[in-house]
């Protein structure tokens, strides 16, 4: 077993396992990667408070996540084509999260299907949901949700339009991927990942091959993305899909504070402040520079969750410290299930939360509920340097 100290070591070996058509999908920000990068950049001009002589013993990092208990109040993010990091990564990590405590989302696009990680797991799941235009197919995959016992629905609202990932169109991206002569040669020496795969029957959409219209077999698939995403979405149509799911919802991909004052209209229980790990709007804000305006706007009205850029104990702190409820992980733990599979996610899980559980302490805190601004020192102009 290899040293395991934070989630570096663990993206070094992802790095080495896993394709490079998939790595490169994890591991891109849409154009010139300017706000993948200042995601996390951005956490480091925020510095924590340390006090000492502090009683530090019996801590607790245990919280509520739209009112469900979590461990930490940090979630896996949806990440679409999990399957493809590892075989059945879907059900991988949603095992991984289940037994760690805390919620794991799973994606519109994954390769393992909502029955599947349904079936291959004993504690709810999170689904999210891309907007679509297919009123039938929608209205299915939040029946779908219901039938799984899905305790939460969250809807990503910052992918009408796909950002341009230059790696991506250069690999020819596709799952199951292409067989071209540069993606074989370079499978060819990535063994433990072929085999497993090989071991799979899960290798497609799991959640639209056979459940769309028109999509029966994965070639039709390519024709049906292109058509399926809508790009007249607007809050209206947000309604809507408030209307055909009456659980637990969670809107996901906000940066402005107009746009959170529109969730809150809509009767979302949560937002996810997000840039979509930087894969969108190159030259966007960070997350964490956007959330003190967005705290300012909706955050007494509405639980204010964020993800992008965080790869730390000591980013999920300061986010929490600003006034987020929740976080969420993307890459981290992605770099763990394509490392070492179920056991990776675990393990950067356990770097997370012993990262937060220590760097809490040392910042005179024993319960993560408790802290609050105080614990962090933020350069002035963090948050309205830009008009
Ligand atoms: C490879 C990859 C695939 C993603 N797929 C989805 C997706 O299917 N649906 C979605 O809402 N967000 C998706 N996201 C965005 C994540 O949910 C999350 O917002 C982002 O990863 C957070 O940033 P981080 O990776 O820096 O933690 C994806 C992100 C990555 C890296």
């Amino acid at each position: 077993m290899p040293v395991i100290t934070n989630i570096q070591d663990l993206h070094a070996i992802y790095r080495r396992r896993v394709p490079r058509m998939f790595y490169d999908y994890t591991e891109s920000g849409s154009w010139t990667e300017q706000t993948f990068r200042a995601n996390s950049s951005d956490f480091n001009d925020i510095l924590l408070r340390q006090r000492v002589a502090v009683d530090m013993a019996e801590r607790s990092t245990a919280s509520r996540m739209i009112g469900q208990d979590v461990a930490m109040p940090v979630a896996l993010a949806p990440v679409g084509l999990t399957g493809m990091q590892s075989a059945d990564g879907e059900i991988k990590a949603a095992r991984a999260a289940g037994k760690f405590g805390v919620p794991y989302t799973l994606s519109t696009m994954s390769i393992c299907s909502i029955e599947d990680v349904a079936e291959n797991t004993d504690k709810p799941f999170w689904l999210q949901v891309y907007t679509l235009k297919d009123d039938d197919f929608m209205q299915r995959l939040f029946d779908r949700a219901k039938a799984a016992k899905c305790s939460a629905a969250v809807i990503t609202v910052d992918l009408q339009m796909l950002g341009q990932r230059h790696k991506d169109i250069r690999n020819g991206l596709s799952a199951p991927p292409k067989l071209t002569a540069r993606s074989v040669a370079n499978m060819a020496t990535k063994v433990q990942w072929g085999l497993e795969m090989l071991g799979t029957k899960r290798r497609f959409f799991g959640n639209i091959v056979g459940h769309a219209k028109g999509v029966s077999n994965p070639e039709d698939l390519t024709s049906w993305t292109n058509e399926a995403f809508d790009a007249s979405l607007d809050w209206d149509r947000i309604r809507q899909f408030r209307k055909m799911w009456d659980g637990p919802l969670i809107i996901k991909g906000i940066i402005d504070p107009r746009d959170a004052r529109e969730a809150l209209n809509v009767g979302a229980d949560a937002i996810v402040v997000s840039n979509h790990g930087g894969r969108q709007l190159d030259g966007a804000l960070s997350s964490i520079r956007a959330l003190p305006a967005i705290m300012d706007a909706v955050g007494d009205r509405i639980e204010v969750h964020l993800d992008s850029g965080i790869r730390s104990g000591q980013d999920v702190l300061k986010a929490l410290a600003m006034g987020a409820t929740g976080t969420y992980i993307g890459r981290a733990y992605i770099y763990g299930l394509g490392a070492m599979g179920e056991a990776g996610v675990t393990r950067a899980l356990q770097v997370i939360h012993k990262e937060l559980d220590v760097s809490m302490a040392f910042c005179g805190h024993r319960d993560i509920r408790g802290v609050d601004r105080d614990i962090l020192m933020i350069p002035k102009d963090f948050s309205d340097r830009w008009q």
